[in-house]
């Protein structure tokens, strides 16, 4: 027998029932405030994810499915969608007819890490992205618009956590600072975070090493160096979402694990998934437009973990498939001939129908319509036959009447749509 490989996941019907629930909950509210789908390939240019996300960053260090792929040279799964979206916007000259453009788009992304509840090698993202926008009002419309699906998919336990991570202005400020307190902290950091002192000071604040997490504890705020420009931004984008009754708090250790982010960054955090408790991450990237080759162009974005909020959201509440609206219970061959059309019939016309061909006795088509849930069913034999109609009986309350055959099909359109 050849199971799945570890990290990788089957989605089955009991459980898709959720992910069906939340796509299209994510698909109705972007759409609602402004946004359109993007459709992207799940191979690109090993570049594409070194340039954006980072050289020095876990995901590009060690994390990427990458192969060469003859003169293409080296590709890699994508382990995130915002370097493509990116890529996406700039090679098609999206800005130039307008350079504010809303993008959402769904699918799957890897990253070769160590598999764990919540951490999977194959994991799908809901992902967001606003391009030509540097408003703050633009950031807590963001994070309200993540909230709005949050709520509507009633998930408890969620919270919004915000930082501004500064500008190219004024980080080096702050990362000069931190360098400073890391440099005299040497002997407990981590392997990890050594190295991350050197290249990408900032990292070693999200380190969940205890010994870590000790040194950084005396570390300055980020919010204390930041220029005028990205304190006045951050201070209204906390303002909006006060406004907007939007549940958050500021945490001046929330870093990302990404190199692209300026300014405002956030991460929607759970208590009900242990150590994976990052449900949704994102944030600006003013500069990844221009870096990635295209013109100077504000941006902001998020991506939920999929797998994470099905996770909460199936612990949270029992969402279940519906059963078929009509069941055809027929009973010898001539009725079985005629329900195989009108489940046909039915099924195109937007009646959710099923029947069964096996020839079943009565009891068992009964049992089977249970099995299946189904709401209603449709009697017919060789009586019903000859005297020209069927039997229709609805589950629930146990009523049945007799319906013409003549022009049946109409008939249950009608009546169930
Ligand atoms: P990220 O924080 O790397 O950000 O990922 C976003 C979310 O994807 C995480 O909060 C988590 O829920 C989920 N996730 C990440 N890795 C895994 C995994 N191995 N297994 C299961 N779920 C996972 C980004 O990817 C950015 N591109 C977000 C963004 C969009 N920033 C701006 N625009």
């Amino acid at each position: 027998m050849i199971q799945l490989i570890k990290g990788f996941k089957d989605v089955l019907p009991g459980e898709i029932e959720v992910w069906q629930t939340i796509e299209r909950a994510a698909k109705e509210t972007f759409e609602n405030f402004g946004f359109q789908e993007l459709r992207l390939p799940i191979v690109e240019k090993s570049e594409l994810f070194s340039r954006s996300i980072g050289d020095t960053t876990d995901i590009v260090e060690k994390e990427m499915y990458t192969f060469e792929d003859g003169k293409r040279g080296h590709v890699t799964l994508r382990p995130e969608a915002t370097a493509s979206v990116v890529r996406s916007y700039i090679q098609h000259k999206m800005y130039a007819k307008d350079p504010i453009r809303k993008f959402y788009t769904i699918g799957p992304m890897f990253r070769r890490e160590r598999p764990q509840k919540g951490r999977y090698r194959q994991f799908y993202q809901i992902d967001a992205e606003v391009f030509g926008i540097d408003s703050p009002y633009l950031d807590a419309q963001l994070i309200f618009m993540l909230a709005t699906l949050l709520e509507k998919l009633k998930a408890r336990d969620v919270k919004a956590h915000i930082n501004s991570l500064g500008c190219p202005c004024c980080r080096p400020n702050f990362q000069k600072a931190l360098k400073d307190l890391l440099d005299a902290k040497k002997e407990s950091l981590c392997e990890n975070c050594l190295r991350r002192s050197e290249k990408n000071p900032l990292r070693v604040l999200d380190c969940k090493v205890p010994s870590c997490r000790e040194a950084v504890e005396g570390a300055p705020s980020i919010l204390d160096h930041l220029c005028d420009d990205c304190r006045e931004h951050f201070e209204t984008v906390k303002a909006v979402l006060t406004e907007n009754g939007v549940d958050f708090e500021v945490d001046t250790r929330l870093v990302r694990g990404l190199d692209y982010y300026t300014r405002t960054a956030f991460e929607v955090l759970t208590t009900s998934l242990g150590a994976q408790n990052a449900v949704a991450g994102g944030g600006r990237y003013d500069g990844l437009v221009k870096a990635l080759g295209g013109p100077e162009i504000p941006a902001i974005g998020f991506a939920i973990g999929f797998d994470r909020l099905a996770e909460i959201v199936a612990m949270q509440q029992t969402i279940e498939a519906d059963g078929p609206t009509l069941y055809i219970a027929p009973l010898g061959d001539a009725a079985t001939n005629k329900a195989a059309t009108w489940a046909m019939q039915l099924a195109a016309n937007g009646v959710f129908c099923e029947t069964d061909f096996a020839g079943r006795s009565l009891k068992s088509h009964m049992k089977r319509a249970d099995k299946l849930n189904a709401a209603h069913v449709l009697m017919v034999g060789d009586d019903e036959l000859d005297r020209g109609v069927a039997a229709l009986r609805n589950m629930a309350t146990k009523e049945q009447w007799d319906l013409p055959l003549d022009g049946l099909v109409e008939t249950l359109v009608d009546r169930f749509n």
